[in-house]
This record gives structure tokens, sequence and C-alpha cells, in this order.
């Protein structure tokens, strides 16, 4: 199949997104139910019609944009991924998935390809935790993994409830109906940035993942007794803020010691209270993320380290709470989407490998009801979640066409 790319129009586009910011550029932040994450929703929603797509919004603010196939109650084949972005972070982080998958569907519909199952794009809503502290907030309801109730339950920090914030940003409809009926879809596919330098290192075109890692995220409170700085002598002290030091040390080395580099863990945000230089630190919350593509190993180091923050506890004479936020199964992709990926490598003439996702994707939620798998293209320096994160226009060309390739097998 002669399929054209048209890579100037993408890039253009994914400049365009990125312009739809509430950092300033190069940076890129875009959170959740936001009047810039609704700004950038129009846009691409604009987008999406004008490409001649019908397009619908689940109650959770799932962005469908279906291309209708020759046989429209078949199974859909899906592509997608997602638009919002953490603060600080880069352009391309899910935007590749996005905006490539729209290219992908273009490109297909210009070269005459028929389908037979529909193709759909999805954006997912909140992929990444920021505002509710819960990543992949659009995919865990689709699949059923989050009940509607759990959803409703969830909190911004400042107290706004997942339910009034969509609510206000116009999603309506109660958020079960967001679970997609069984047999909805036939297969998904994500491409995606890989986050991480191998494929650059080894001058591959492309991943092929097989294996999603998942991860575990705790909230911890450690409360301490707070004092005076001066006057408060040292045996005398409760002191939470190096009982948390403590706490995040040994939370770095039950992660290196666990038997595999697969184990990671994260403490990427810290609140010291009062945080003033002349008060001892009386209370203090962190957040853990630790990931693996064993959930049995996972969940080891995860015992270990309560295990550690009830010593830390005892021996400092501090109170530790935890909340575990989740602790998610990993993931295996489909072995007929792998090969289907595979075998669009050679049709393009491109080298692939096969490749753990070590970041987590709404395809890691998506596994649970159709079957799925990812296309990875490098970024520069493997760098994501900042402002200098890069994918060369060639390479998202690459990846849109083996997309698109793949897509039209699928859908044949
Ligand atoms: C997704 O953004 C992740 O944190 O893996
Ligand atoms: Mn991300
Ligand atoms: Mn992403």
């Amino acid at each position: 199949m002669k399929l054209e790319v048209d890579r100037g129009l993408l890039s253009k586009e994914i400049d365009e997104l990125a312009s739809i910011s509430d950092a300033e550029g190069p940076a890129v932040t875009r959170i959740v139910f936001t009047p810039t994450d609704l700004r950038a929703r129009s846009w691409l929603v604009a987008r999406c019609e004008e490409a001649g797509l019908a397009v619908r919004q689940d109650p959770i603010g799932n962005i469908f944009a279906r291309w209708t196939g020759s046989e429209p109650s078949a199974p859909a084949v899906g592509t997608g991924s997602h638009i919002d972005a953490i603060p600080n972070a880069g352009k391309y982080d899910g935007v590749v998935g996005v905006l490539g998958g729209l290219e992908a569907i273009r490109a297909l519909r210009r070269s005459g390809f028929e389908p037979k199952h529909s193709i759909e794009l999805l954006v997912f809503t909140s992929e990444e935790p920021t505002r509710f502290g819960i990543g992949c907030l659009g995919s865990r309801l689709l699949s059923g993994v989050m009940s509607a109730e759990a959803a409703r339950g969830l909190k911004d920090k400042e107290g706004v409830s997942l339910e009034e914030a969509r609510q206000t940003a116009g999603m309506k409809g109660p958020l079960e109906e967001v679970k997609l009926k069984n047999g909805y879809y036939k297969a998904f596919v994500e491409l995606h940035i890989e986050q991480g330098p191998l494929l650059e290192q080894q001058r591959i075109s492309l991943g092929i993942v097989t294996q999603i890692a998942a991860p575990a995220t705790l909230r911890i409170t450690v409360e301490g007794a707070g004092g005076h700085a001066g006057g408060v002598l040292m045996p005398d002290r409760k002191d939470a803020l190096c009982a948390a030091a403590e706490l995040i040390l040994a939370i770095e080395s039950l992660a290196k010691t666990s038997g595999a580099k697969d184990t990671v863990a994260t403490v990427g945000i810290c609140e010291v209270f009062p945080g003033a230089v002349n008060s001892i630190p009386s209370r203090v919350g962190f957040s853990v993320d630790l990931r693996d593509t064993s959930l049995e190993r996972r969940d080891g180091v995860l015992r270990k380290i309560r295990d550690t923050l009830q010593s830390v506890s005892t021996k400092r004479q501090v109170s530790v709470e935890t909340e575990q936020l989740n602790a998610d199964a990993p993931a295996e992709c489909d072995r007929a989407i792998v090969e289907a990926l595979s075998q669009s490598c050679k049709n393009y003439h491109q080298t692939s490998i096969p490749m753990v996702s070590r970041a987590y994707h709404d395809s890691l939620f998506m596994s649970r009801i159709v079957p799925v798998a990812m296309l990875f293209i490098p970024c520069r320096n493997g760098y994501s979640h900042r402002p200098d994160e890069y994918a060369a226009p060639t390479d998202i060309e690459t990846g849109v066409s083996v997309l698109a390739d793949a897509l039209a097998t699928l859908a044949s």
C-alpha cells in the first residue's frame, strides 16, 4: 500500500498543540480539566472533524474519533494516547500517539484504503496522575479496572472532586457509562516516544513493546514533633524530615537490591510542614512510585517498604501513615499484534526490536479488555517528562507509516 504521511502538517500540529499550555515554551503543562486542557481538547476535536471522523466524548472525557468501516457493527481497531502533560513536560509524550494516530488515519484515507473494521482514534483522559494522584483515569474506567464509585471518591489537592471537576468541564452522564462493552475493540495499538535511550543508542528505528511494567503508588505522611530550631536539643527531637530522609534512602536501596534492574522506585513529591528555616519539621508528606515488570518482585519490595516504614517509625518515635493509591499488574502485549507490527516494519524496511515499556501507558489498562501492543519511536537522549524532550520529524513519520500499515492489516 502506498501511504503518504504529511510530515510537515504533523510537525505543525504538534507545535500548535504545544502552544496550548500553562507553561512557557518549550515547556508544556496541561493538567486535566483546566481551561487549557479544555482548549486543547476543542482544538483536537476540530482537527478530527476536519479529517471527516465522527467524534464523541464519554462522561470522563475520553474522546473517540471514528472512521466507520464497511462492517460498522464489527469490533473496531483502536489507536491513540493522551494529550495531558505533567508540569514542565515536553511536547511529544502522548501527543505523538494522538496526532500521529490521526495522521495515520488521514494517510490511510488519502491512499484510498477501505477498512472493513472501523478505525478509531481514542484520546484518553488524564493519563498523567498530576491532578488526582492516580494516572490513566480514562483507561481505568474504560476497562473497568477502576469502578465509577472509586473514581467519584477522588479529590485533587484543593479538595475538588473528580465528579465536580468533570461536570464543571462539561462532561455529562454517569461514570458507570464509561466502561466499554465486551467486544467493542478488536485490537488496540498505541504509538509513543520511547522515554528511554535504547533505540537511539542502538540506532534502531522502532521498538515493538511486548511487556508493560506497572506501578504501585503510595502516599506517606510522617508526623513527628515541631519546635524551635535553636531551643530543642538533638536528643529531644522527633524530626519528621529526618525520618522521611531515612525512609527515602531505604526505599532507594530496596529498589536497587531487588535482584533485577527492572525494579525502579522514585520519590518525586516531598512536602515539609511548616517549611520554615528555623522550625523543626513536624510533618512530611511524600510519594513513592514503585515499578517492575514482575508483579511478584514489585509486591515483594512493597512489603519490605512497609516493614521499613514500621521500623523507622518505632526507632524515631514518629507516626507513619500510608495510603496506597494503586498497585497495578504489568501487562503482556498480544502476540498477533506484535507480529503485525513487526511485519509492517519489514514492509517499510525499518529495523525493530522487542522492548519492555518501563513507563506505564493507557495500553496497560486497555490490555485487560482488548489485545494491545505498542510501537515506540526514539527520543533524543531518552529524555521525557522535561521540556527538552525531542523526537525527530522523520522518526515520527516512520512511526506513523508503520502504525498506519499495521492498522490497515488489523482492520482488513
Ligand atoms: C507515565 O507518564 C508514566 O509515569 O509512566
Ligand atoms: Mn508522561
Ligand atoms: Mn505518555
